[in-house]
């Protein structure tokens, strides 16, 4: 979702913020702009000039107006109040173009705060609740002239997650304050990259600051300055080494980054288990000392935080409960500090995950959390934190983060037991199968099975067990990229609706794995089967009811994580048959850093 990023240094600005922006696009827009303060060499005159695009982000040729700067601002806007349009996009510019402002975030009360400056007589051009902000800090600004002060007073007025940027055509200035969205500073050599993520300068400077929430940071004629936005005190500025092992955004000779992070997961998996016994006992401890274990996520991470608890009660008996970040409301009285709540999620930065982990946290709960991307909000809210280590997961559909998650979860579980080395184990031998097995046939095989779903509406997929969260997240993957209506499901289930739906020609996935829950997968294959269903199978092992079959790599405790590949391979295959982009589905966003 939508993205920051200021430059200051001896850089030409705009094209060290294509670059910064480029590197957040992955997080999901649909416009993009740019401004710099450009500087008239004879009078010394400054003006801010401004370029804003919808679509993709080009080449800074397309941005042939805008002049050679020092310092500016930029934004990827993934649109929530106004249509997707060039005025839309942000910065937005003050009435007299003094300054610019963007936005990551939602104001939840921009309807009274239009209605009350209305009345004081501004008037909006855009349908943005962005643009709210800036007419306030302006309406700030006539009474204090102080544009720090302005920005501050304005900020402490909006209500919601929001984190702003400001740049003045003065004094080299540019403010940004947080409150739920993220930002954090890069410093590199007399550079200063302002961002809503580390990624975005990591090819530039490994220095960083955090900033947290109800803080504002200002760059003024030289000097960096951290402060409370609350009560204005300056706050001491802590600089952290950035330990991103792998910060390249690549697609390595694939055609798409999807197809790249579905073939990187006979690593990845590995890489989210490289954790020692002392390593893991902290979590394990806290796991076995609390009364309530809780998993949560949103989106395919929460499918993740399902199948982490299914281990966990599985294998180590654990009473562990998935809750999922957005449903929180019922449980935010039954949070006590015996209860620990472990967050799942790829960036971090998801805002309806973020406020379950404060709730619980307000209430004493432990926070544990496995999370890839380094230094984001969730891991610093963490008493617990661990990492995927899968690297950059670009494609917005995730993919390598899911069968990361859950690796992680088996380790976790099995540690619990006492018996980590079982994971590593499986963990291990499924990543040397998928090194076999990735191959050319099992593309083709898979090839061949999305030929025949690309004239369906409706798909199912049937799982049970250690394959229930599986079918659920193989579901929301032929949505999010193929834009077919597939749906998941509990095969106990079936014979209580579902099976309304089965008509001839169907297409049903049965996902199967060697263990107790087999016979009643077959018998719930062979139900749809004699309604006329096509019968897919993902199984390691070839059944007579199976019209097509799919075979995966022989897992062992990791059998499910093994299953939900040709899911994503299918999902990539559908989506470039049909002509869309794998990499960008329509509407989604990567980060979802509003509610
Ligand atoms: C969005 C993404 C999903 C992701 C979900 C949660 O919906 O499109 O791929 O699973 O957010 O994101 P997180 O970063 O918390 O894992």
């Amino acid at each position: 979702m939508c993205g920051i990023f200021g430059y200051i240094g001896q850089g030409d600005a705009g094209q060290n913020i294509l670059n910064g922006l480029k590197r957040l696009e992955y997080r999901g827009y649909d416009s993009w702009g740019v401004a710099v303060v450009s500087r008239d060499r004879q009078n010394g005159d400054s003006t801010i000039e401004v370029a804003k695009k919808v679509g993709s982000i080009g080449a800074l040729e397309e941005l042939k107006d805008l002049p050679k700067s020092n310092i500016g601002i930029g934004h990827t806007r993934w649109a929530t109040h106004g249509g997707v349009t060039e005025v839309n996009a942000h910065p937005h510019y003050s009435t007299d173009h003094s300054f610019v402002l963007a936005q990551n975030g939602i104001v939840e009360n921009y309807q009274e705060l239009k209605k009350e400056l209305a009345q004081k007589g501004y008037s909006f051009s855009t349908e943005t609740d962005t643009e709210i902000i800036v007419r306030n800090v302006e309406f700030r600004l006539s009474q204090i002239n102080n544009l720090k002060e302005a920005v501050r007073k304005a900020f402490l007025d909006l209500k919601g997650r929001n984190t702003i940027i400001v740049l003045s055509s003065e004094h080299n200035q540019v403010i940004a304050v947080r409150n739920g969205s993220p930002l954090v500073v890069g410093i590199g050599d007399g550079e200063y990259f302002f961002a809503s993520d580390t990624l975005s300068f990591a090819d530039k400077t490994d220095e960083v600051i955090y900033i947290d929430d109800k803080q504002m940071v200002e760059y003024k004629d030289g000097d960096l300055k951290l402060f409370d936005v609350e009560n204005n005190k300056e706050l001491k500025i802590k600089i952290r080494k950035l330990d991103h092992e792998d910060v390249s955004i690549d697609k390595e000779g694939f055609a798409h980054f999807m197809l790249k992070e579905i073939v990187d997961q006979k690593h990845t998996i590995r890489e989210a288990i490289q954790y020692s016994e002392e390593e893991m006992e902290p979590i394990v401890n806290i796991i076995k000392n609390s009364r309530n274990i809780y998993t949560v996520g949103a989106g395919t991470a929460s499918f993740a935080a399902g199948q982490i608890a299914y281990f966990l009660r599985k294998y180590a008996g654990v009473n562990a409960i998935e809750l999922k970040s957005y449903e929180m409301e019922s449980y935010k009285e039954l949070f006590t500090e015996n209860d620990l709540l472990i967050a799942v999620s790829q960036s971090g930065e998801t805002a309806d995950t973020i406020e379950a982990v404060e709730l619980a946290k307000q209430k004493g709960a432990k926070i544990g959390s496995i999370v890839n991307m380094v230094g984001s909000t969730i891991t610093r809210l963490s008493d617990f934190p661990y990492f995927l280590r899968s690297g950059p997961e670009i494609c917005v559909v995730s993919t390598k983060a899911f069968t990361a998650m859950c690796s992680w979860g088996l380790l976790l579980a099995l540690s619990v037991k006492g018996e980590a080395e079982k994971a590593r184990k499986a963990i291990n031998n499924l990543s040397e199968e998928l090194d076999r097995h990735l191959n050319e046939d099992f593309f083709a095989c898979v090839k061949k099975v999305t030929e025949k779903l690309l004239h369906h509406e409706h798909i199912f997929v049937l799982g049970r067990g250690q394959n229930y969260y599986l079918s659920l997240e193989a579901g929301l993957k032929l949505k999010e990229t193929a834009y077919k209506h597939t749906e998941g499901f509990a095969a106990g289930e079936l014979k209580h609706g579902v099976i309304a739906l089965i008509e001839k020609g169907t297409p049903i996935f049965v996902l199967i794995s060697e263990d107790n829950s087999k016979s009643d997968m077959l018998s719930a294959a062979a139900e749809v089967k004699a309604r006329g269903a096509h019968l897919i199978g993902i199984a390691t092992k070839e059944n007579e009811l199976f019209d097509d079959f799919i075979k995966t790599p022989e897992g062992d405790y990791a059998d499910s994580i093994a299953n939900i590949i040709p899911f994503h391979l299918l999902a990539y295959y559908l989506a470039v048959e049909l002509g869309y982009n794998p990499d960008k589905p329509r509407n989604l966003a990567k980060s979802v850093t509003v509610k």
